[in-house]
This record gives C-alpha cells, sequence and structure tokens, in this order.
C-alpha cells in the first residue's frame, strides 16, 4: 500500500519509512526538506494523492504552550483535510500515553489539541500512544542536572525502543482503524509501551553515572505528574528492549 509518514524524516519518521519499505509498502516522507509544510499546506495536496494510510510523527520545537498547541492543532487539521481529501482511509496518529493524568505539562496539553483535531478530522483514525523513548532519556536528565546532581522526579516509566516502536506502528498501518466498530472496541487509541517500568532516578543512575543522581520529589520539568502516570495500562502492545538492551547496542 502507498503509507505517507507526515514527519518522516525525524527520528522516529525515518526508522518506520525502513520498517514499511521493508515490508513492501510504498512509503513516503513528508516533511518541509522534502518539500511538504504541514502549516502552510504547501505540497500536501500532492503528497497525499493516491495514498492508502498516513500516518503523523511530526513534532516541533515550539517552547511555549500557544504555539506547540497551535502547530498541533493546524498540522493535524490540514493532515485530516488533505487525507479527507484525497481519499485516505486511515490516518495514524502518534502521540503519548497518559496525556491525561499528567495534563500538568504544557506539550501534554498541546498533544491533547492534536488528538481532538484527529478524531474530529472526519478519516477513521489510531491514535498510537507512546511511552518516553529510549533516546529521551538521558537528555531529560541532563536537562534536570544542575552543577554535577540531577535531582528528579519520583516517577516511573516504561520506556520503549524506536525498533520496538517502529515495527508495531507498522503493524497499525497494516490493520484496521482502531476508531472503528471492527477493530474491537479500543475507542481509536492503543497503546505501546516498553518491556519494564523503571523509577526514573534508577534510570537517571544507569545513563548519567557521573550525576548525582536523587529524587527527592522536583516536579518533572517543572510540571506535577502523578508517580504511575506515564506507565501503560492493561492491555497495552509491549516491546522487548530493554533499556540494557538498548545501552548495549547504542552505547547510550
Ligand atoms: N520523545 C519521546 O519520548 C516520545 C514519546 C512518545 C511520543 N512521542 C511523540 O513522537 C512524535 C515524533 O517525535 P520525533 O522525536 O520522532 O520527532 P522529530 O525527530 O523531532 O521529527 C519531527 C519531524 O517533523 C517534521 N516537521 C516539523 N515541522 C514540520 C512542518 N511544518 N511541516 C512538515 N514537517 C514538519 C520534521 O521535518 P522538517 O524539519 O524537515 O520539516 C521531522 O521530520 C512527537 O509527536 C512526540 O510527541 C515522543
Amino acid at each position: 500500500m502507498v503509507v505517507v509518514v507526515v514527519g518522516g524524516t525525524g527520528q522516529t519518521g525515518t526508522l518506520l519509512v525502513e520498517e514499511l519499505r521493508a515490508r513492501g509498502h510504498e512509503a513516503v516522507a513528508a516533511a518541509r526538506s522534502t518539500g511538504v509544510d504541514v502549516i502552510s499546506g504547501g505540497g500536501l495536496e500532492q503528497a497525499l494523492a493516491g495514498a492508502d494510510v498516513v500516518v503523523d510523527v511530526l513534532n516541533t520545537t515550539e517552547q511555549e504552550e500557544a504555539a506547540a498547541t497551535a502547530f498541533f492543532r493546524e498540522s493535524s487539521e490540514n493532515v485530516a483535510a488533505a487525507a479527507r481529501a484525497a481519499g485516505v482511509r486511515h490516518h495514524v496518529l502518534l502521540s503519548i500515553v497518559g496525556l491525561e493524568a499528567a495534563s500538568d505539562l504544557a506539550y501534554y496539553r498541546a498533544k491533547l489539541a492534536q488528538e481532538a483535531a484527529v478524531k474530529a478530522g472526519g478519516v477513521p483514525y489510531t491514535i498510537v500512544r507512546a511511552t518516553q523513548f529510549h533516546t529521551f532519556l538521558a537528555p531529560l536528565i541532563r536537562a534536570n542536572s544542575v552543577d554535577g546532581e540531577a535531582r528528579l522526579a519520583p516517577v516511573n516509566l516504561q520506556p520503549i525502543d524506536l525498533a520496538d516502536l517502529t515495527t508495531i506502528l507498522a503493524d497499525v498501518v497494516e490493520s484496521e482503524p482502531a476508531s472503528t466498530a471492527s477493530a474491537g472496541g479500543t475507542g481509536g487509541t492503543v497503546e505501546v509501551a516498553g518491556p519494564e517500568v523503571l523509577p526514573l532516578d534508577e534510570i537517571g543512575r544507569r545513563l548519567a553515572p557521573d550525576l548525582k543522581i536523587t529524587s527527592d520529589g522536583k516536579p518533572f520539568f517543572g510540571a506535577n505528574v502523578p508517580v504511575n502516570a506515564l506507565v501503560a495500562g492493561p492491555g497495552a502492545r509491549l516491546g522487548t528492549i530493554t533499556l540494557a538492551d538498548w545501552q548495549a547496542a547504542d552505547g547510550g
């Protein structure tokens, strides 16, 4: 089938395009660097012409809440409108586990606006909510460190490897949209997580042995996040690659 991956040049998108091509699909990466701008709409209609499925793995560098929300809402509205016009039959969106429980995080409120725009977009959809990527963890810990000490929040994570995530995303592409009644009553959203739940301070000790790590209640990125808000619920699809596996392979 023809699959357009918007954000297909990013860290998730690049691996997903490779995986889809390896499975025999015609996968097209759409991003500004390939001539498609999901905000201005430039190149979007042409990119989606003839597509069966569109996968949204876009991200924004906007830090401010209003700008991030505008990016996610407008990009989803524009992708859905172009997908409707092109007769695309499945809109897949990559989102994050725990958006409601951790909605003290401004980025998560922006992702909720993105999900709402996909749900209202008029194209059958699957929202894939994933946990934190292995690649995200060291930057998170470093961002919380000052003078050789990282004071981390007392939260549990269930990190996923990008290889597992892109395998599951490709499986979703090959499945019926979860929003349709025949898909088994998931209500349009599926969760994806790694094989183990780990406290953030333990992750910190493993990935940043040079830092003094504490877990003394400092909020997560300045927001309050309940201890298990970012852990997947029952029924999540689980990857198999552990943090130790990823460290051994990538030197992370
Ligand atoms: N990091 C985590 O732990 C985590 C966990 C769960 C879910 N997620 C979600 O995963 C998604 C993908 O993240 P990622 O880290 O793979 O993204 P990324 O590497 O930052 O890639 C972002 C992609 O979006 C494209 N893009 C940005 N603005 C665009 C525009 N105006 N028009 C067209 N393309 C545009 C970029 O290409 P150009 O710059 O060339 O346009 C790039 O291909 C995000 O939505 C994030 O919320 C992340």
